[in-house]
């Protein structure tokens, strides 16, 4: 019960790794807030979360709406008492184009809600904390796309940089309030659909690079913000915890990214086959 009696909202929590992060969550005794912008989605996480014997809320909120960052918090608060941890994890994908043909408004709704919406959530919640006093924990779910480049990735990648530096920055202008922010940063994960959007034979070579041949799955990575946001990190602040199967220590050799590539292969086998 590493989170009991806290009070937690995660965005994004509708489906894919913000989901499997509230699960966690809530089963180490945290009250979740399951904030997203599909409200079915977020209202079917929370029912199956009590039905559990968890304890949530559904919450539909849009994170580039600073009314809805701030009505979070407020659903927080009017439900559960207080706000405690924040898991900044809404995200898109962006445009998957070439630097010179992102159009304009691609990149604005790529910063809006992946570097702006955890800005405006982030500053509701630190303002609850803050008058809480009693510290607090902001999680952000950047990527390896935050600390290293990919092909026809320039404004998700952009933007997953812009979170590293925001978390690294509300770490050092909240620190007088005990209020701690850090991120994680994972490789491709599996059964998302961020990945499944993924051609695949682009996501062999992600999965190559690893120190295991394979993508991370969702609940490898709800892990590390389960640590982040407890207090076994409590002298933790403004960390980049990467989550990433070695990608970013290692450069790996001919031989290991062909023989990576060869065994996620034939480990997906059906679905390479299917396209
Ligand atoms: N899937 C991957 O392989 C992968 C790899 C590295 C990092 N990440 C990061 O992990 C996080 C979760 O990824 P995922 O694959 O679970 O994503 P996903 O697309 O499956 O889910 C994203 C969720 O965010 C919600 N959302 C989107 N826009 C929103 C908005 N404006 N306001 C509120 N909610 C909104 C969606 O409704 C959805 O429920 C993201 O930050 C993503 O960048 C994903």
């Amino acid at each position: 019960m590493r989170l009991a009696g806290r009070v937690a909202a995660v965005t994004g929590a509708a489906r894919g790794l913000g989901e499997t992060i509230a699960r966690r969550f809530a089963a180490e005794g945290a009250k979740l807030v399951i904030a997203d912008i599909d409200a079915a989605g977020a209202s079917a996480v929370a029912t199956s979360i009590m039905a559990d014997g968890g304890a949530a809320i559904a919450h539909e909120m849009d994170v580039t709406v600073a009314g809805d960052a701030r009505a979070t918090v407020e659903a927080a608060v009017a439900a559960f008492g207080s706000l405690d941890v924040l898991v900044n994890n809404a995200a898109v994908f962006g445009a998957t184009s070439h630097v010179l043909e992102i159009d304009e408004t691609d990149w604005d709704r790529t910063m809006q809600v992946n570097l702006k919406g955890p800005f405006l959530c982030s500053q509701a919640a630190i303002r609850r904390m803050r008058e809480q006093d009693d510290g607090g924990s902001i999680v952000f779910v950047s990527s390896l796309s935050g600390v290293l480049a990919n092909e026809n990735q320039a404004d998700y990648n952009a933007s997953k940089h812009g979170v590293v530096g925001l978390a690294r920055c509300i770490a050092q202008d909240c620190r007088d309030w005990g209020i701690r922010a850090n991120v994680v940063a994972p490789t491709g994960m599996a059964g998302t659909e961020m990945m499944a959007r993924n051609d695949p034979a682009n996501v062999a070579p992600y999965a190559a690079q690893t120190a295991f041949a394979r993508l991370a799955t969702t609940d490898e990575v709800a892990s590390a913000a389960l640590f982040l946001a407890s207090e076994e990190a409590s002298f933790i602040t403004g960390a980049v915890l990467m989550v990433d199967g070695g990608v970013h220590a290692m450069q790996p050799s001919a031989r290991q990214l062909s023989e990576g590539a060869a065994r996620f292969i034939a480990r997906n086998a059906e679905r390479f086959g299917r396209t």
